[in-house]
């Protein structure tokens, strides 16, 4: 049995990893430690809560003595750090707790994970430490790291620590970057559950800028059965890049949004641009290709699909969480 400490499993990538990873391995036991912020949502577990291999604990990776105690109590031997804040235009207005759970919260980890002399930590982290590219070129595990957003620059910290316990003191660390993920379970704030929500409450959908900034997409279960590649057979100290070569213009995927939902493209609202916002992410993902083994499974069209029906037919997870904080944040962020 594998005891596997799983940070941030409450929230969309963490609980899809959990939920899909239960189905398939029963030699994995999960903890899986949240903090339960406004991401973090214990109706994305339900169908892993009554699993006898895993068990929820809630409380803050920045809590030493709380990480500590569970190495220790669950004799835990692997890692796997999705906690995170995650979205870059909440990081532009405020980026504190950013730093704090990011960057402090992962230093934590790794010291634990360090002392307990664990087998594999895997920090899991985004193709936006690379920062932005012009019109030509994909990122690659070679480029240097350029992050232009408080949340990016966070993200960029949190994985040189990692990969410097790795050089320091032979920490056996691998580093994921992945590109933007869509799939059930993902908090309204991020573009396409936002763009979807909106459309089916007929409310406007608010675009920043042009509308022409590119981003490279991929469905959440392809990126998690790349982290497991990578926590199985990724070479410690290594960096591996995922993405699934699907690049789209920001309005290209609202507009297909509309479309299959059938709704006005009037509903498009051009707003005021993202402050720094970066014009273009592209994923060179041949190494863990070449390397591991790992390819994409979802085609796009197949996935993002599945994801607007899986929303559709949600409404009960998405209507409560559109409500309270939520809507403070909106109008804070879109000043409606
Ligand atoms: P999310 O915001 O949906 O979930 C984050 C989870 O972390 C939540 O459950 C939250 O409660 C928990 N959390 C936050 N602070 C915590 C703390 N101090 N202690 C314990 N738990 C805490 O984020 P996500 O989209 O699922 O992203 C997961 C990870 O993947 C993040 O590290 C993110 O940087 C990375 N990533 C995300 C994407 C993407 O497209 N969403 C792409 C590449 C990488
Ligand atoms: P987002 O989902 O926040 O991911 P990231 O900024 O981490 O890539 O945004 C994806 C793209 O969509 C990004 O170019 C910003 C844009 N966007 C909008 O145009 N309007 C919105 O309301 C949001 C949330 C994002």
């Amino acid at each position: 049995m594998k005891n596997i400490l799983v940070t941030g499993g409450a929230g969309f990538i963490g609980s899809n990893f959990i939920n899909h990873i239960l189905e398939e391995r029963d030699d994995y036991f999960i903890i899986n430690l949240d903090k339960l912020t406004y991401a973090g949502n214990l109706e994305n577990l339900k169908p892993s809560e009554k699993n006898k291999n895993y068990t929820f604990v809630n409380g803050d990776i920045c809590n030493s003595e709380l990480v500590n105690y569970l190495f220790e109590k669950h004799k835990i031997k692997y890692v796997i750090n999705f906690a995170a804040e995650s979205h870059v235009d909440r990081s532009i207005l405020g980026s504190e707790i950013f730093y704090r759970t990011n960057v402090v919260g992962t230093s934590v980890l790794l010291d634990t994970a360090r002392k307990f002399e664990v087998e594999k930590f895997l920090q899991v982290s985004t193709d936006e430490v690379y920062g932005s590219l012009g019109k030509e070129g994909l990122f690659t595990e070679n480029n240097s790291l350029s992050p232009n957003s408080p949340y990016s620059s966070s993200k960029a910290a949190a994985d040189l620590a990692a990969l410097s316990f790795h050089h320091t003191y032979g920490l056996p660390v691998v580093v994921t970057r992945c590109s933007n993920n869509y799939g059930p379970f993902q908090f309204p704030e991020k573009l396409i559950p936002l763009m979807i929500i909106n459309s089916l409450n007929d409310k406007k959908l608010p675009v920043y800028g042009d509308g022409m900034n590119v981003r490279d997409w991929i469905y959440v279960i392809d990126h998690n059965i790349a982290i497991n590649t990578v926590f199985e057979k990724g070479r410690v100290g290594e960096v591996y890049n995922i993405g699934a070569s699907n690049e789209m213009p920001n309005i290209e995927i609202i507009k297909l949004v509309l479309k299959h939902l059938e709704k006005p493209e009037d509903l498009i609202q051009f707003v005021k641009d993202r402050p720094g916002h970066d014009r273009r992410y592209a994923i060179d993902s041949s190494k863990i290709q070449s390397e591991l083994g790992w390819k994409p499974e979802f085609s796009f069209e197949e996935a993002i699909n599945k994801t607007i029906d899986w929303y559709v037919r949600n409404k009960d997870w998405w209507s409560k969480i559109i409500s309270g904080e939520y809507l403070k944040y909106y109008e804070k962020q879109y000043k409606m």
